[in-house]
């Protein structure tokens, strides 16, 4: 059967630590200048509807580093733009490539995209989940502070995609999850009931960032929120992670943000350019742990 990342706990937890354990290895030998050329003749197609640094640079370069190629394909380059399909898209991509990245919005259509599809599809982000920053998340919070099981980690603002993921990861990692969010901007109530067990809801900051070991963060207003940007700026305005805040934590407390970031909004500069944030950690991790999904999926 063809195995696909959707969702992050689609995944057993002994294979996601196994993706992690690999991804150590694979950054190890990067960072010594060895070759693995695993991937030789295999190619990955990478398609976006939505903007992207870290996920397309992390994976062209990965697909790279292991000998094979990607295919950056925008939507308002191919078909799928104009109306095609996406079973016909789906079933046309798989016959010609080894595996298919897909950036896009909608996350019932990555599984109409699967189900259509005689390769592997990786969700790089879609309205619901954002797996692959939770792999380098876990990845990094391992490299610098060993397990995350029995830990307790907060998260500050929006119940949006990353959060939903964290929600996963909860589960998949065995941590306990506070969720501080606007009253309005709680995640998805299908999420609250599936994970009820691993997380904590809060309206108040403070209270859920209390001697906890992680804290972390994201963007007010996500892609395709551009114009609620305003609005949102005065609903979040309690939902800033700055020095205030890190201080509730435990004093060996980590941050973290997949970015892009807007400092001054949800993170204060002296937090994430601050001594206990990891987001550039996280942000190279992606290339790493990614290597190792592809090497999982593919091989
Ligand atoms: N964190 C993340 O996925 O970044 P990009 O949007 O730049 O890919
Ligand atoms: N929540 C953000 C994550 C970006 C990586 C968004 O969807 O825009």
């Amino acid at each position: 059967m063809t195995k696909h990342f959707i969702n992050l706990d689609d995944l057993s937890n002994h294979d996601l630590t196994q993706i992690i354990k690999q991804a150590i290895a694979l950054k190890k030998q990067y960072k010594f200048g060895e070759i693995n050329r695993t991937l030789e003749h295999k190619t990955l197609a990478m398609i976006f509807d939505k903007s992207s640094t870290r996920t397309r640079v992390s994976f062209e370069a990965g697909m790279t580093q292991l000998g094979g190629r990607a295919l950056f394909l925008s939507d308002k380059d191919i078909q799928l733009g104009r109306g095609e399909p996406i079973i016909d898209s789906a079933i046309v991509i798989s016959s010609m490539v080894d595996a298919i990245m897909l950036r896009i919005s909608s996350h019932k259509d990555i599984h109409t995209f699967a189900e259509n599809s005689s390769v592997p599809i990786i969700n790089a982000l879609s309205d619901e989940s954002h797996p692959c920053q939770l792999l380098a998340d876990m990845m990094t919070y391992q490299e610098h502070n060993g397990s995350i099981a029995n830990k307790t980690v907060a998260w500050i603002g929006d119940g949006n995609n990353m959060c939903h993921t964290y929600m996963q990861a909860a589960k998949s990692f065995n941590f306990k999850l506070n969720i501080a969010t606007p009253q309005n901007h709680q995640p998805d109530q299908s999420f609250i009931e599936k994970y009820t067990n691993h997380i904590d809801l809060f309206t108040d900051t403070q209270k859920a960032c209390q001697a906890v070991d992680l804290v972390v963060t994201d963007v007010w207003a996500s892609m395709g929120q551009e114009t609620e940007q305003t609005k949102r700026e005065v609903v979040f305005k309690d939902f800033s992670v700055n020095t205030a805040l890190m201080s509730k934590a435990k004093p060996n407390a980590v941050f973290m943000h997949c970015l892009p970031a807007h400092r001054g909004e949800e993170v204060s500069a002296n937090v994430i350019d601050g001594e206990q944030s990891l987001v550039w950690f996280e942000a190279e991790n992606r290339l790493h742990v990614q290597k190792a999904l592809l090497l999982y999926l593919l091989n």
